[in-house]
């Protein structure tokens, strides 16, 4: 539709049929399937709201689709189609590792393929719009949605935020895409304490150097829609801060796209003492700038009545239902309201062996092995040795997380599937031993039903019987695969913890098969990093698989076997105990730093009773082989404004196997008028380097990126000497210093 026409459209539609475009809510109002992502409470709004409602939350399927886009386009004057949104945050059916895991690619090029093909299978689902990607940047693996996010790094981020948006928007204009809705904007991840739902409280320049990028990056790469968080950020709920959405987003940073509520989240600034009543609420988010009310009965029941008081403008509401109108309108709805929902397309694009493929690449890049002590990794696929696969993920499906909510377990292959390609059934077992958790409270706080609590816990008997089985198995074994984790309800949203430890169940008989004194290699399948302390000093090997995804069995094998050589580097710190949280790689230095402090060794900034270094840090990861960095080379010392650092690293890879390496170059500002952090992210590369090769890999850093916010936000760059690191962490330590002259 032309502009003049959807303009025209607007104009003649009543101020029902305006709040309506206004209003979403999910699928028991359409008599379609519901999944519930937020508490479920009866709105209280009438039916003449729901018929001329504008946008649908998490109905999928080419069939209900677009059986309740017919129904709907027969109701109203007007006949405006819905948008279908949804939460499709790490893949659709086919899914990939948990973004945490994304993270830990390093490979952006390779995420904007996947979220290509999610928005594939997405859309043949009938979906118009995903509530991803999620660009908060965590520091507390405490929070639960850490494993929404790429990680603790602005830039890696941001870098991540463009892929994720690029692929997802790709196919916009031919119906295969879907429209990017960044959220949560902005702060939650510094939820306080890692507590669900918490304040944030973040200066000026942290959330400007720290939290925005991304958000910046992915409104510039085009995302079409922002979600308001639902928490505070210096005091403000995201859903009325004004500052953040109108002056910050869409008039410093030019977004013209549609801004959503979080879950109920405007009724909620009443909870926030920040609301008088619900009208009140209204009227705040729409000022912010707040255009649509996600399952709250704020605006289908506050709107006219504020307008009515002259406590809003009608401009204001037409400017939101303009940009309701503008979005359906760029993706084609109004001469096509299906788009690209087609049962066909789906049997062809779900789960379609070339998506597949993707998933377990981008599993195989995600994993991350922490530990092989004596190269015991990888295993040999022909050997007499006997390995016993042991723990309560060796056979799980249930390696998808749980943010995959439209995917099914089913489709996964496990850990035991993939080792079974790999190995001649003589050679291996494979056995339980114990359930993922065995606490009924845990799982009686969500009101979890008696028979699938009855199928996660089994009876005593049966546990020990598991037990006695795979005891069995290790003692026959020469090699002990451990396959622990957490459970999918141990993270993800409103999963935040505070002890970040394998369930006891778990490390009981973790800790009886070190008895046997025979290797083990321990693959933990979590959410968010835990604290591994034990594990690690008592396991051979360790790999993090995070929730790996659709394809994770295959990924796994095809690491522990060597037919991949594992590349995956963390994008959040792993802390030594808990006590250690929130930690994040670029922080301050102290004015009594422990390593470089002159004073003696009680008064420098350390704990009495723990290290105060993560147990591995940011940016780290192994694989298989040896390599080195040799040299940092900065091509001149002395640079202007506006000019490049161009620099060479050069890597040797002394080892036997071919492998990628991620090249991390950091950069310290060495004096500054805001002191600034040890090291920052400044570039990094994946590169692949074959057994024996030298490398020199070059960077291109444009000068202009090493400034800093100061206290009232400006960017600030000043003259001075910066100190660049290059290596395979952030504990880089080849160094080289340039000088910034005016
Ligand atoms: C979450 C959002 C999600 C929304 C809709 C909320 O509870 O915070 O991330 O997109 O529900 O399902």
């Amino acid at each position: 539709m032309k502009s003049q026409q959807l303009r025209q459209l607007l104009d003649s539609l009543s101020l029902d049929e305006k709040i309506g475009q206004l209003v979403q809510l999910s699928g028991e109002f359409y008599q379609a399937q519901n999944i519930a992502t937020g508490p479920q409470k009866s709105l209280g709004i009438t039916q003449n709201m729901v018929d001329l409602s504008g946008s649908v939350l998490n109905v999928t399927g080419a069939e209900q689709v677009k059986r309740v886009q017919e129904e709907h386009l027969k109701k109203g004057k007007h006949p405006i189609p819905l948008l279908f949104m949804a939460d499709i945050i790490y893949g659709y059916h086919t899914v990939y590792p948990i973004p945490l895991g994304i993270g830990a690619t390093w490979d952006p090029k390779l995420v904007e393929e996947a979220y290509h093909n999610t928005a594939d299978e997405a859309s043949a689902s009938g979906v118009d719009v995903t509530f991803a990607p999620m660009l908060d940047l965590v520091r507390d693996p405490r929070w639960g949605r850490v494993l929404e996010s790429t990680g603790e790094d602005a830039m890696l981020n941001s870098h991540f935020a463009r892929a994720m948006v690029n692929g997802l928007q790709k196919d916009l204009p031919n119906g295969r895409g879907l429209a990017a809705c960044i959220k949560h904007f902005a702060g939650y991840g510094a939820a306080e304490g890692g507590r669900e739902y918490n304040s944030a409280d973040i200066s000026l320049p942290n959330l400007k150097q720290n939290y925005l990028p991304a958000y910046r990056a992915a409104v510039d790469a085009g995302a079409k829609m922002v979600m308001a968080s639902l928490s505070t950020l210096n005091g403000v709920p995201g859903t009325g801060d004004q500052w953040l959405i109108d002056d910050m987003l869409r008039k410093q940073w030019g977004f013209d796209g549609v801004v959503i509520s979080d879950y109920a989240s405007i009724q909620e600034l009443v909870d926030h003492g920040f609301a008088q009543d619900r009208e009140d609420a209204a009227r705040l988010a729409i000022t912010a700038g707040v255009d649509i009310d996600m399952k709250s009965p704020c605006y289908a029941n506050g709107l006219e009545q504020l307008l009515n008081k002259g406590r809003i403008s009608e401009e204001k509401i037409n400017q939101a239902v303009w940009r309701v109108l503008s979005l359906k309108n760029d993706l084609g709805l109004f001469e096509n309201p299906f788009r690209g929902a087609s049962i066909e397309r789906e049997s062809h694009s779900i789960l379609s062996s070339d998506k597949r493929a993707v998933a377990r690449k981008m599993s195989q890049e995600a994993i991350v092995l922490l530990k092989n002590e004596d190269e015991i990794l990888p295993l040999a696929k022909q050997s007499n040795k006997k390995i016993a696969v042991i723990g309560p993920y060796a056979d799980e499906a249930d390696l998808i997380g749980l943010w995959a909510v439209h995917a099914d377990r089913h489709d996964t292959v496990t850990l035991a599937d993939g080792i079974k390609e790999k190995l001649n059934d003589s050679y291996y077992s494979i056995s339980k031993g114990t359930d993922i958790l065995r606490d009924k409270k845990f799982f009686d706080q969500f009101g979890t039903a008696e028979e699938s609590v009855k199928r996660s816990i089994s009876s005593n008997e049966e546990e020990m019987k598991q037990r006695q089985k795979s005891l069995k198995n290790a003692a026959k074994s020469d090699i002990i695969i451990f396959a622990c984790g957490e459970h999918p309800l141990q993270s993800s949203e409103a999963g935040s913890r505070v002890l970040l430890r394998l369930p006891q169940n778990q490390v009981d008989l973790f800790n009886e098969l070190v008895e046997l004194q025979k290797p083990i290699i321990t693959i933990v399948f979590s959410g968010r990093p835990l604290v591994l302390t034990d594990l690690v000093s008592k396991s051979s090997a360790l790999v993090q698989a995070w929730f790996p995804g659709t394809e994770g069995g295959h990924a796994l094998a095809d690491i522990l076997f060597g037919d991949y050589n594992p590349s995956g580097r963390l994008s959040m710190s792993m802390p030594y105990i808990e006590g250690q949280l929130p930690m994040h790689y670029d922080h301050l230095s102290t004015g009594r730093s422990e390593e470089t402090s002159q004073h003696n060794s009680r008064f420098v900034s350390r704990y009495v009773d723990s290290p105060s270094k993560p147990l591995f840090p940011f940016g780290f990861g192994l694989s298989y082989g040896e390599l080195v960095y040799s040299k940092l080379v900065i091509e001149r010392s002395q640079l202007k404004l506006g000019e490049t650092v161009e620099s060479y690293v050069t890597i040797n890879n002394i080892g036997n196997y071919n492998r990628y390496e991620v090249v991390q170059i950091y950069f310290h500002d060495d004096v500054a008028s805001v002191a600034q952090p040890v090291k920052r992210l400044v570039d990094f590369k994946r590169v692949f380097i074959k057994a024996g090769e030298t490398k020199q890999v070059k960077f291109s850093i444009p000068i202009n990126q090493l400034g800093f916010y100061d206290r009232k936000g400006n960017y600030q760059l000043e003259p001075g000497t910066f100190t660049f690191f290059a290596g395979s962490d952030s504990m880089a330590m080849l160094s080289e210093q340039i000088e910034l002259i005016q």
